[in-house]
């Protein structure tokens, strides 16, 4: 079977998965369609980025195959233990390695490498890309942690938008919406790091994590995307509070993101073996080393 068709059974072999947890709660259902919504979007994200990196058709059906199946344990978690929490019930990713192996779901169809996406599904999760992954399992890593990031950045940021939305305890932890930015925080983003759980005190602190990853960002498209969506300015200005530590933030974090993010309209050309960058930005032509 060629990897298309594989993809093929895959996604429906997913939707029939997803149906077995259907409920007549109306809680459960919407954390269901939330997190199978969730899933669909993944999908498209990681071929929008595989896209830009001029992926074989082998290699995106790949990555694709891994994004249908990251949070493929969120169902049973849910279920389980009525939370999303990894903390509070089990590892999602673990759990979702256990449901592919038990159903032999890639087994039965047999066009992908089980062991990389399980490696891959069982790492997505983790605070860093395991150092001891080889370079295949890093690249498909890389890519789905990218797309798993858009799709919650787009999630985080369309609740902070909507007036309308009641307050969703899942999206913030439980934390409480005091205006106070936590030192650890702050200072863990100042130094261009990713914010740890730990250090989180209150609903701030969260939207200063989700900021702070954008220091995780891997590929270029992905910096584009966030640049396009302006999801750094929507959590800024999610913000309870408008203090000085956390314009910093924003402000390291918004000069990262510019310096990592090609220009739609940047020309790359050789010019006696060395290369020169030009970017037309407002009509101006100006060259850059390094972009
Ligand atoms: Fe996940």
């Amino acid at each position: 079977m060629d990897m298309q068709t594989a993809l093929i059974r895959l996604k429906a072999w997913f939707d029939d998965y997803v149906e077995q947890f259907a409920s007549n709660d109306p809680r459960i259902q919407e954390n269901m369609d939330m997190k199978e919504g969730h899933t669909r979007r993944v999908c498209a994200a990681i071929l929008d980025i595989g896209a830009s990196l001029n992926l074989s058709t082998e290699e995106l059906c790949t990555a694709e195959a891994t994004a249908w199946l990251h949070d493929i344990g969120r169902f049973e978690q849910y279920t389980r233990y009525g939370t999303f929490m990894d903390h509070r019930s089990e590892d999602h990713a673990a759990l979702g390695v256990r449901v592919v192996r038990e159903t032999r779901i890639l087994e039965r169809i047999g066009a992908f490498d089980q062991e990389l996406i399980l490696r891959v599904v069982g790492a997505h999760n983790r605070a860093a890309i395991p150092p001891e992954a080889d370079e295949r399992t890093r690249f498909f890593l890389k890519l789905l942690r990218d797309a798993d990031k858009v799709d919650i950045w787009h999630v985080v940021t369309a609740y902070y938008q909507d007036p309308e939305q009641r307050r969703n305890h899942a999206l913030e932890l439980d934390l409480p919406d005091s205006p106070d930015i936590s030192k650890p925080v702050y200072e863990a983003l100042m130094k261009g790091e990713l914010v740890k759980m730990a250090d989180l005190k209150t609903v701030n602190d969260f939207k200063l994590l989700q900021m702070g990853w954008i220091y995780d960002v891997n590929f270029p498209r992905t910096f584009q995307i966030v640049r396009e969506k302006g999801y750094l300015e929507i959590i800024r200005d999610a913000l309870s509070v408008r203090s000085a530590p956390s314009t910093d933030v924003y402000a390291r974090a918004r000069a990262y993101l510019d310096r990592r993010c090609p220009d739609n309209r940047a020309v790359e050309v050789r010019n006696k073996g060395i290369r020169v960058v030009v970017v037309k930005k407002a009509g101006v032509e100006r060259k850059v080393d390094d972009i």
